[in-house]
């Protein structure tokens, strides 16, 4: 035939080329029109020919519209390229940190017994993480805990432990003082399944007139009770910090083998959580306290390891490696 009409580009896109396209094609200045008004100027023995190929892609025009606006859903088209049936994206929540998570709750059980919540620094210098603890300098307990130094100053130090909150609290001369101090510890340890570098402690202090080593045992077990429940076996074992006397090591059954002896308790069937005592009466003179007229006591508790033991976790190392598998297991204690 002398007459071939095609449309090349069949439309596939959305909404506004739908529009651009009948407007091109089936417009009213549009291509179909145009060749319509191209007739007059066929010689009258093509007009025939002409008129049928015309017709046809008249019709080819108008096909493909129709089809297509069939394909966006009757011309209604923001609706149609929504498509509200499918499945939407799930959305992936976070969890909170187990550590978090633990602690959280061990503050609220303190906080039951009338125990605010104080922060302090972890960058800390000398006079609070050890000379106003008693340690004096060239004193072996400073070796006791492996300190992280800052090179640019010797006098500051990575904090060992929380103890230095006790005397920032102590210092502001507000008595009576009732506090837990949570937050993060650094000693030079090598890292097993049992220590690390980095740990979390909470401090917890209370000064008053006639503070006694009995309302010392009593909070802490009724601590581990609240956590652990009522049957938890504690034993407490005597020891030494140059800022308690007397001081105490305390001890919680090992609840992840229940006195098989497994590596997280090195088979002794115990955990040593916390450390604990009677604030020395030269830590409350350096902190400007009468020691006559007030007595206190003091403990410091990991973290990672009594949480371990909630958890039933066996490796140190899991809190710190990041990986989701591990982290999205946990959920609040209540
Ligand atoms: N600061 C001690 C430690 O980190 C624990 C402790 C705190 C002991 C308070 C007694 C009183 O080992």
């Amino acid at each position: 035939a002398a007459y071939k009409l095609e449309i090349e580009n069949t439309p596939t896109n959305g909404a506004d080329s739908l529009e651009a396209y009948r407007i091109k094609f089936l417009g009213t200045k549009g291509i179909v029109k145009n060749l319509f008004a191209e007739m007059k100027n066929v010689p009258a023995d093509q007009k025939k020919e002409f008129g049928q190929v015309l017709n046809e892609f008249k019709q080819l025009a108008e096909g493909k519209y129709e089809n297509w606006k069939e394909q966006l859903g009757g011309g209604s088209q923001k609706a149609a390229s929504i498509d509200v049936t499918l499945p939407g994206d799930s959305l992936t929540l976070g969890t909170r940190h187990p550590i978090n998570l633990f602690l959280n709750h061990v503050i609220s059980i303190f906080n039951r017994l009338g125990f605010s919540t104080a922060e302090g620094p972890e960058i800390e210098d000398d006079w609070h993480n050890f000379t106003a603890l008693n340690i004096a300098e060239n004193h072996p307990a400073r070796d006791m805990q492996d300190t992280f130094y800052i090179q640019q100053n010797p006098d500051w130090v990575l904090r060992t432990h929380t103890s230095n909150t006790q005397i920032r609290n102590m210092e502001k001369g507000v008595l009576p003082l009732r506090i837990v101090c949570p937050g993060r510890v650094y000693r030079n340890e090598t890292i097993s399944a049992r220590s690390h570098c980095f740990f979390h402690q909470i401090e917890g202090l209370y000064i008053d007139e006639n503070v006694s080593f009995a309302d010392l045992k009593q909070t802490l077990y009724f601590f581990v009770q609240e956590m652990y429940g009522k049957d938890i076996k504690i034993r407490f074992r005597p020891s030494y910090f140059p800022f308690t006397e007397p001081s105490a090591e305390m001890d919680v059954q090992c609840l992840i083998c229940h006195g098989e002896g497994c590596a997280v308790c090195k088979r002794t069937g115990w955990l040593e959580i916390l450390g604990c005592g009677m604030v020395h009466p030269k830590v409350l003179e350096n902190c400007k306290i009468d020691p006559n007229k007030y007595t206190g006591f003091a403990f410091g508790m990991g973290i990672e390891r009594p949480a371990m033991l909630k958890y039933g976790i066996n490796d140190i190392r899991l809190f710190s490696e990041n990986d989701v598998r591990f982290l999205n297991q946990f959920t609040p204690i209540t």
